[in-house]
């Protein structure tokens, strides 16, 4: 899926164009091993990581804890979290988990995400993404036909649990509507940061 390259853009991003210190909110954490990597050696003053699943908390607990801040974890709906949240955050990172939601739902956690940021601040998504023009079953079929060789690890149950979440959870957007998804929550930008090579998904970046 790419999450070294994933992460490590984060990484870059946090020490380049991150506010100095940043609140970094961590919307659907799991266990947090790709944020802690991106996180190592950053200003971060506070980690706040939200996730539905009880064991992927208890992981990131232990991961997070060589960060030099406070860290509370929530376990919660991140759709039904943010409606209420009233703690800022300078920096908030979704990783491969709004494409859960539907697009009116998607719409509705990115106007929650832009109130809670201050001008300078930084929201950052990766998400699956539709090729111009492809549609849902387009994308499925390009998951599963084109990407088998690089989940070489994964027996053939393993592959076809994976393959059958997809089937029920997964819902990309094409990379116009996951900018206009931004701008339409009141982002002043919102740019593709990153591309994967298999362009099964994308890093989207808003600014405040
Ligand atoms: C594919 S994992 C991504 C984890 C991490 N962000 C990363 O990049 O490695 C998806 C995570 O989203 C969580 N999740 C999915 N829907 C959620 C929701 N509505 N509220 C909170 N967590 C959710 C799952 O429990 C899971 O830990």
């Amino acid at each position: 899926m790419f999450h070294r390259e994933v992460y490590s853009l984060l990484h870059k991003i946090l020490i380049t164009e991150a506010p100095k210190p940043f609140r970094f909110l961590d919307i659907a954490c799991g266990d947090a091993m790709g944020s802690a990597t991106a996180l190592n050696g950053t200003e971060i003053s506070r980690y706040i990581g939200i996730d539905l699943s009880e064991p992927a908390l208890a992981l990131a607990e232990e991961t997070l804890k060589p960060l030099p801040c406070p860290v509370t974890l929530v376990q919660a709906d991140f759709a039904e979290a943010l409606v209420d949240w009233a703690e800022p955050a300078d920096v908030a990172w979704i990783g491969m988990s709004l494409h859960h939601l539907e697009t009116p739902a998607k719409g509705k956690v990115v106007r929650h995400v832009r109130r809670l940021l201050d001008q300078g601040g930084l929201f950052l998504i990766w998400e699956p993404t539709l090729r111009d023009g492809e549609d849902r079953d387009g994308w499925l079929d390009r998951f599963e036909y084109g990407s088998r060789p690089l989940w070489a690890e994964l027996d053939a149950s393993e592959w076809n649990a994976m393959l059958m979440h997809m089937w029920e959870s997964d819902y990309p957007e094409p990379a116009s509507a996951c900018h206009a998804l931004g701008l339409e929550a009141g982002f002043r930008s919102a740019e593709t940061v990153f591309v994967a090579p298999s362009e099964l998904a994308q890093v989207y970046c808003y600014r405040p």
